[in-house]
């Protein structure tokens, strides 16, 4: 294909999105003098400056320049609710009257406790932290400690936490200095492989159900059910990360598939939209954070029962995002993704729509994905044309093609989202099929 077409339509994209945006670039300088790149969550930033947020309501967002979006991001599956649910305000609201910050044990830490233990089935017992990668790094030293190993198995193009990066196929140099083995996501034969050579040293085999920032990949069914009998005769504890996938079903990704993990990980949207993370699983791992036990191991943490977070996320989970609201979310965004990837055949371009539910990721390829590995082959430039485009039609998403519905997105807002998409399929025909012609 010609490369520089789609550079030149790039570049004009950028043109355009910079043109557009004078308050975003002012706030990307101001930044600049004072976070490195301007930046403090390395996801938000891409060229040539990221967007600036002003406010949210619903389902919309605004940019400094005052453009309205509809938020088809939901901040990284953390924003279900959307912005500033009534019933998440109120809890909120009341918990700012009560006061916030007491160094004591406080009531809501029990009843969303209880709520997450009722909703996970592996979940016997939690504890709270104020981020995933926490949770997942206190999971992964409860199994360490309890299997008295040090090894664990990751997956290539997973993501665990800003410290337990595997999304470029490989570790990072930020990651955290435990002992991993990566394993191909989805690869049965090669894991299995592994799994013998290493099966009586790892303590933990981590994975997300469906990898999320790795493009919306779904785990086979039997590739985890193979995890689970290998971890079960091998003594080692399967946990798995479902900090993006716990919406996936009323009882998370590990109900849908009947598969229960020894330990689970969450965050995102539990907590209400505010810093949330929680480890839980069997009550013999979690025991050993019992600080009443002469042994316990300390599990420390100034905001872990945070009252607006415990309070958020309690009634949120209990009053909002109820199993029923879970069934008719996924149903929502299963049907999105079929009249998504319905356009893409329609129109036979080289382009796809993956996920599970409410969870979406844009691919420009037609090959099958199984893996973040297949998927890291799809032309890139072509995805950062769709997201500047989406921006330009009023569209957010992530720059790297994730969409994640929340519970006030409706027919209108899907409407808008799928015309959009035509809309880049017939004014980017050209760059398509040229691309199509090349894979
Ligand atoms: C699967 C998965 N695990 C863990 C994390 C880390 O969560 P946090 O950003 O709250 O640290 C994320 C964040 O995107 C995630 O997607």
């Amino acid at each position: 294909m010609s490369t520089a077409t789609l550079d030149a339509a790039l570049a004009q994209a950028y043109a355009e999105y910079t043109e557009r945006n004078p308050q975003s670039l002012a706030r990307q300088n101001a930044a600049a003098t004072v976070m490195p790149g301007g930046n403090t969550r390395t996801v938000l930033y891409y060229p040539p400056f990221p967007l600036g947020v002003a406010r949210g309501e619903s389902c919309y967002l605004w940019d400094l320049d005052d453009h309205r979006y509809v938020d088809f991001l939901g901040e990284y599956t953390a924003g279900i609710y959307g912005h500033s649910h009534p019933v998440i305000r109120a809890a909120l609201e009341e918990a700012l009257t009560g006061g916030l910050n007491f160094g004591a044990s406080n009531s809501m830490e029990v009843k969303l406790a209880q709520a997450v233990c009722e909703r996970f089935p592996s979940i016997d017992l939690v504890r709270f932290t104020n981020s995933g990668t926490e949770a997942n790094l206190m999971a992964l030293t409860a199994a360490r400690t309890f299997t008295k190993r040090g090894k664990i198995l990751v997956f290539g193009g997973s993501y665990h936490g800003g410290v337990l990066y595997f999304s470029g196929g490989e570790g990072s140099p930020v990651n955290a200095p435990y002992d991993f083995v990566l394993a191909p996501y989805n690869d049965l034969a090669a894991t299995e492989a592994l799994l013998d050579q290493h099966g009586r040293d790892l303590a933990a085999i981590l994975i997300e159900p469906m990898v999320g920032g790795g493009g919306c990949i779904p785990a086979d069914r039997e590739f985890l059910a193979m995890l689970r009998e290998a971890a079960t005769r091998n003594g080692t504890i399967l946990i798995f990360d479902e900090v993006m996938t716990s919406r996936l079903s009323p009882g998370g990704l590990q109900a849908k598939h009947g598969i229960t993990p020894d330990m689970t990980t969450l965050g995102k949207y539990i907590g209400g939209g505010m810093s949330f993370g929680a480890f839980g699983g069997r009550t013999d791992l979690m025991a050993q954070f019992d600080p009443s036990r002469a042994d316990a191991l300390p599990h420390a943490g100034t905001f872990n029962n945070n009252v607006m977070t415990m309070s958020a996320g309690f009634v949120g989970l209990t009053e909002v995002y109820t199993p029923a609201a879970a069934i008719e979310l996924n149903a929502r965004g299963d049907a999105l993704r079929a009249r998504l990837n319905e356009l893409c055949q329609h129109h036979e371009v080289p382009m796809q729509f993956t996920g599970l539910g409410s969870m979406l990721n844009v691919h420009m390829t037609d090959a099958s994905l199984r893996s973040p590995a297949d998927a890291a082959k799809a032309n890139q430039p072509l995805r950062e044309l769709f997201f500047f485009d989406m921006l330009a039609a009023g569209v957010w998403i992530a720059r790297r093609g994730m969409i994640n519905l929340s519970l006030p997105i409706g027919d209108a807002e899907c409407d808008t989202f799928v015309n959009a998409v035509e809309y880049f399929i017939q004014t980017r025909g050209t760059l398509l099929e040229a691309h199509s012609a090349t894979v």
